[in-house]
């Protein structure tokens, strides 16, 4: 199968290269190498390569050509700096998806695997013991400033016990990056109905393992302790270090993708179906930080208290749909996953690190 990789230079999308091309497929990168991602001077990956961007139809239609299936993760990813970073979000992620769908539509390409994001489902899914499941809104900044992290229930203000997200959850997107995810499911759903297309979106959990990027405004929590660890300094955890995610490797999400590429052929016509992609082991931020200082070496952690808006406090899903109907299991284990992360290389560029 030739796979076209939108984002087959970034850090998840050049571990699908390597998977694909390992399973006997053919991949081509197509990547605009933004600078947010590749600081410094960019080298083209080791792969069929294409410098273009996702909003140009042009290029794109040049790429498609010949190809079975696309595999979406070109994205401006992280939380980014400020506000005004919006409308390049939107842009990139919102605009780029739209174009790629339209292009796709015009060449009768009718398969499409995209990164989603469990970012889109915002604070979850919580339980409180006198009023069941509750969805609670936004932290008050007040609580926050005072050191109470735990979202509390909006009817009776008890702290509340956080459970897994299904995929049928409420989505609530929280932040301009997590709307922009949101939006490209809307958008690849509105593609196959019209088209008789088939998409599938992967809503990853926190992606971590070699190759990721350094740490940036964009970069995730795993790689700011990496980071800093390299610096000889000891990462910083905000909040109270109890924030529970759930850390699935690099390799794994590649082989999720991979099956969704090989199943999606036996799905039916005008179809988009999400799942979540996860380890299925909940940790907590401070559990991760210790976890990858003690295999560093040290410094140990520090937990600061500091808080960012637009954070969630816990957000762990059920991925047990994609287990079953697309038959995947993530194989590296929290403990031996950060022992090898730990040591593992980061990118400064765009090499196809691995
Ligand atoms: N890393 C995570 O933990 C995580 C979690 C959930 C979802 N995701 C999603 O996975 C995908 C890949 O993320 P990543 O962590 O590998 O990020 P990354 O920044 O390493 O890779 C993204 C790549 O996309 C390219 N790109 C961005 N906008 C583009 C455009 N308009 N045209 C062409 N190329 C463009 C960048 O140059 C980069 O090489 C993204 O869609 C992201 O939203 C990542
Ligand atoms: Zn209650």
């Amino acid at each position: 199968m030739r796979v076209l990789v939108t984002g087959g230079a970034g850090f998840i999308g050049s571990h699908i290269v390597t998977a694909l091309t390992s399973a006997g497929h053919e991949p081509v990168v197509y990547d605009a190498l933004l600078p947010a991602a590749h600081p410094g001077d960019p080298s083209p990956p080791d792969a069929e390569f294409i410098h273009g961007d996702v909003r140009d139809a042009d290029t794109l239609g040049e790429a498609l050509r010949g190809v079975d299936a696309v595999c979406h993760q070109a994205a401006m990813v992280g939380l980014g700096k400020d506000f005004a970073d919006a409308p390049d979000y939107v842009s990139c992620n919102d605009q780029g998806t739209a174009v790629l769908l339209a292009v796709m539509a015009r060449m009768k390409k009718n398969r499409l695997v995209q990164a989603g994001s469990m970012v889109v489902y915002g604070e979850g899914r919580y339980s409180c013991p006198s009023h069941g499941v509750v969805r609670p809104g936004p932290r008050d900044v007040a609580d926050l400033e005072a050191g109470r992290f735990e979202p509390r229930c909006s009817w009776c203000g008890a702290e509340l016990e956080p459970g897994l997200v299904g995929e049928d959850s409420p989505v609530d997107p929280r932040n301009v990056y997590a709307s922009t995810k949101l939006a490209q499911e809307h958008l690849a759903a509105s593609w196959a109905r019209a088209t008789g297309g088939t998409a599938i979106s992967l809503r990853y959990h926190n992606v971590y393992g070699p190759g990721m990027p350094r740490d940036t405004p964009y970069a995730g929590v795993a790689s700011f302790f990496r980071s800093a660890l390299s610096r000889g300094e000891a990462p910083r955890v905000f909040e109270d270090g109890g924030q529970r995610r759930d850390f699935v490797h690099v390799t794994d999400v590649a082989a999720a993708n991979l099956r969704a590429l090989d199943a999606i052929a036996e799905r039916p016509e005008g179809t988009h179906a999400a799942y979540n992609t996860g380890s299925g082991e909940p940790r907590t931020v401070g559990e991760m930080a210790t976890a990858l200082a003690t295999a560093f070496g040290g410094p140990l952690p520090v937990v600061t208290g500091e808080f960012r808006l637009g954070d969630v406090r816990h957000i762990t899903a059920d991925s047990a749909r994609l287990r079953r109907e697309l038959s995947w299991a993530p194989r590296v284990g929290f403990t031996a996953g950060m022992a090898e992360f730990a040591h593992a290389p980061l990118r400064a560029s765009a090499g196809m690190a691995v």
